[in-house]
């Protein structure tokens, strides 16, 4: 069987400033009225001959805990378990709580970001039937997607040998977030793919190889799991052992490191809805390349963006601009700097 681990505890920053600190934006309803989060639990709960999917492992910030609680009932999904970080540090930690909460059993997990949407669902679950094929054997596997620009805030993974979309081939090569020139180097050779940020492995195998590459990450989960209170509908995991633990994702904590990593094609129409560049490109444009949300008006605009929240909006004259309006604050970027969105967050951050 397959355990979904669901890691919903990024700030969704390059979304501001409709992802809020309280509310980021797994939890926002981004691309139709259901949130990102619950398409992500929803897509797991679709008929798929021999794919047996058990209750989702849910890792969470404690801040977050009603509101996973409720979108999870609004849709009838009953997790496994809920476990919650009292601060977040990033996703090698919190894959690994997840795996030391199910090591007796010990199953593959399917470790899942809450944040991304598919084009073509089923072709998602027939590329993760595969990715349990090589998961069983003790691989680590990623899911390799073709990419289209030389984008620097992805990984890139190159297979050792040329993908197959029926099998997990041997990675060769993990580099997390390349700069520019290296990812346009990537993406010129061609024998690259952006790593989807989806994992699958057992429990056990994941837990051996972040011991062997990051033991202090391995020591402190270790402890954070086994000191966390246990009694609630959640689990609470140890605040002392756990803020003492090192910030790291597992791009860079594992799966750079690893030599027992694997690559499976996935041709789903993934979209990691990261900033407001793939919130454009998911939803259906105008033939200017214009999409509308709210109420606004474009006039004589191409390839733009417009989010309305409270008030009107109206574009004149502009091109490849995103706008986004909310309550109590706007931005307006132009749509190549939309990675940068994070450095306003973290500008206003500093301020406070
Ligand atoms: N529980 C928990 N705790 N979840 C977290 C934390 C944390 O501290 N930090 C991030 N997450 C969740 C996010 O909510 C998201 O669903 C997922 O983990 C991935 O984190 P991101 O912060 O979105 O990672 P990224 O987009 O920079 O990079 C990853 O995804 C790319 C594809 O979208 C990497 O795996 C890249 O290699 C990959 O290309
Ligand atoms: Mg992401």
């Amino acid at each position: 069987n397959i355990t979904p681990v669901i890691l919903s505890g990024g700030s969704g920053s390059r979304l501001w400033p409709l992802s809020r600190a309280l509310r980021p934006k797994q939890f926002l309803g981004v691309t139709e009225d259901r949130s990102l989060f619950q398409l992500t639990l929803s897509r797991l709960k679709m008929d798929s001959k021999d794919l047996f999917i058990d209750a989702p492992v849910i890792v969470a910030n404690d801040d977050h805990r009603f509101l996973v609680a409720q979108q999870c009932l609004d849709i009838a999904v009953k997790p496994k378990s809920l476990i919650l970080e009292p601060i977040g540090r990033n996703t090698a930690p919190a894959i690994a709580v997840a795996a030391f909460s199910l090591l007796e059993e010990d199953p593959i997990l399917l470790v899942l970001p809450s944040d991304h949407i598919f084009a073509n669902d089923q072709a998602f679950l027939e590329t993760v039937k595969i990715g349990a094929q090589a998961a069983k054997m003790s691989g680590l596997v990623t899911f390799g997607i073709v990419p289209t620009a030389p984008e620097t805030g992805y990984g890139y993974v190159k297979s050792s040998v040329p993908l197959d979309p029926t099998k997990a081939v041997p990675v060769e090569k993990f580099v997390e977030k390349p700069n520019l020139e290296t990812a346009k180097q990537y993406i010129q050779e061609g024998s690259y793919t952006w790593n989807s940020g989806m994992f699958m492995f057992k429990a056990s195998v994941f837990l051996t190889e972040l011991k062997k590459f990051q033991p202090d990450i391995y020591d402190a989960a270790k402890n954070a799991w086994e000191g966390a209170k246990k009694d609630l509908d959640f689990i609470r995991l140890d605040l002392e052992s756990f803020g003492k633990c090192r910030s790291d994702s597992i791009d860079y904590a594992v799966m750079e490191k690893t030599s027992n990593a694997l690559v499976v094609p996935l041709d789903a129409g993934w979209n990691d809805v990261g900033s407001w560049s793939s919130v454009w490109q998911a939803l259906p444009q105008d033939e200017k390349g214009n999409v509308q949300r709210g109420n606004t008006l474009m006039m004589d605009c191409s390839n733009s963006f417009v989010h309305a929240d409270h008030r009107f909006v109206a574009l004149l004259g502009v091109d490849n601009i995103v706008v986004v309006e909310t309550s109590d604050a706007i931005l307006v970027a132009n749509k190549d700097k939309v990675q940068d969105v994070k450095k306003i967050v973290e500008e206003l951050k500093a301020k406070k």
